[in-house]
């Protein structure tokens, strides 16, 4: 499928004129917002992706690392390239806790520090090592800090851990920039627009809101005040997490708590991993569980990609589409990547829809600016209680 030429050409251009305070689509290593990105936790991997005993090469924001399972379980993320020449580490074995290089045999431990070097003698050990990095395992995902120093606690959400229901965990990648979604998630115009024709509007959700927003103890809130009086919440946990309910799968499984996090896999691709919290428990939740499509607008799956690049390219219109089951998936493809992979957002024309978009901007940009400073960055908390609303 061919690239949107124009649209690269246009997001070189944004690149020259952006302020950097201002350059929230690029997150590479010493970028301001991939400083920023790195002060937070981000999830890197969904557990039961990998066995224990395994290792894989991961890419996070411009860089690669290794993260592999020791035999017991446990997860651990170390560099990319073995001390001695340099080849991949995923490509070698777990021993316990250990990773072996699969070239000459070099064994690094969980902290990096080489112990063992087949042909070398004994001294030489102690002076090789390779980065780590702190990582960890929470509600099925797995996550990993990557800033300088300390890290800081791994944020927890009560509201998630101690339910009653089905959690699905899961991710999906998408080829484009990870702020374009990040934005789409305070943009709550594009849920009446975009997804008109969808589950969400099967499910009820129609009429256009008046929209609120307003900044908060964890980031920003957004309000839809619907024609019909009801009030649909969506928050925005700081930097890129979508807290929101989406549509009913089936009868039974009602509104369902969507928990998403966006995070960039270089540039122009990014990764979501996902939190899916259907109430539903006993014969039910056997039910919900039976059923394979209960996430397919939310998981990885490449045919929203192909069938998103037809509609781009002009070879199909979303009217064509018979199969509606990906089709939320596909509306907010075809938006979002039909931006740009990296939008030009200095030439746009922001009306009073707006708001959220305005906000997350003002916040982001505030906070790149203390960072830039060297000012402290806000601490951001995450209530014990947060409830998302439909607006039904
Ligand atoms: S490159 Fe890893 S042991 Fe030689
Ligand atoms: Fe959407």
């Amino acid at each position: 499928m061919s690239m949107p030429t124009t649209h690269l050409a246009h997001g070189a251009e944004a690149q020259r004129t952006t302020p950097p305070q201002r350059d929230f689509a690029h997150t590479g290593p010493g970028t301001p917002a991939g400083r920023f990105m790195r002060t937070f936790w981000q999830p890197v991997y969904v557990a039961r992706e990998l066995d224990p005993g395994r290792a894989v090469l991961v890419r996070v924001m411009g860089a690669d690392f290794t993260l592999y399972r020791g035999e017991s379980g446990s997860w651990h993320l170390l560099g990319p390239n073995c001390a001695h020449r340099g080849t991949q580490l995923s490509t070698g074995w777990v021993e316990g806790d250990c990773l072996r290089c699969f070239y000459h045999g070099w064994k690094y431990d969980a902290a990096g520090q080489c112990v063992e070097q087949p042909a070398e003698d004994a001294s030489f050990a102690r002076k090789v090592h390779v980065p780590s990095y702190p990582v960890q395992e929470y509600l099925g995902l797995v996550f990993a800090y990557l800033g300088e120093g300390e890290p800081p606690p791994l944020p927890r959400y009560p509201h998630v851990e101690g339910r009653n229901g089905v959690v699905d965990a899961g991710r999906g990648v998408l080829p484009y920039n990870f702020f374009n979604q990040v934005e789409n998630s305070v943009d709550e115009l594009h849920v009446f627009f975009v997804h008109r024709d969808s589950q969400f509007e099967a499910a009820g959700l129609t009429g256009l809101p008046a929209l609120e927003a307003e900044e908060t103890e964890y980031g920003l809130r957004v309000r839809d005040i619907m024609p019909t009086g009801s009030v649909r919440v969506v928050h925005l946990i700081m930097p890129t997490i979508l807290y929101v309910q989406v549509y009913p799968h089936d009868q039974e499984s009602g509104w369902r708590d969507f928990l998403l996090w966006r995070v960039p896999v270089d540039d122009h691709a990014f990764q979501t991993f996902f939190l899916l919290c259907a109430n539903v428990t006993g014969e039910a939740a056997e039910r919900y569980l039976a059923q394979a499509d209960r996430y397919l607008n939310f998981t990885h799956d490449p045919r929203i990609a192909e069938l998103g690049e037809a509609v781009l390219s002009g070879q199909l219109r979303i009217e064509d589409i018979q199969d509606r089951r990906r089709i939320v998936a596909l509306q907010d493809y075809i938006s979002q990547k039909g931006q740009g992979v990296i939008p030009d957002r200095e030439h746009e024309h922001l009306g009073r829809s707006d708001v959220g978009v305005i906000l997350l901007r003002r916040i982001w940009e505030r906070e790149l600016l203390a960072l830039l400073e060297g000012r402290p960055l806000k601490q951001w908390r995450i209530p014990d209680t947060l409830t998302a609303t439909s607006g039904v």
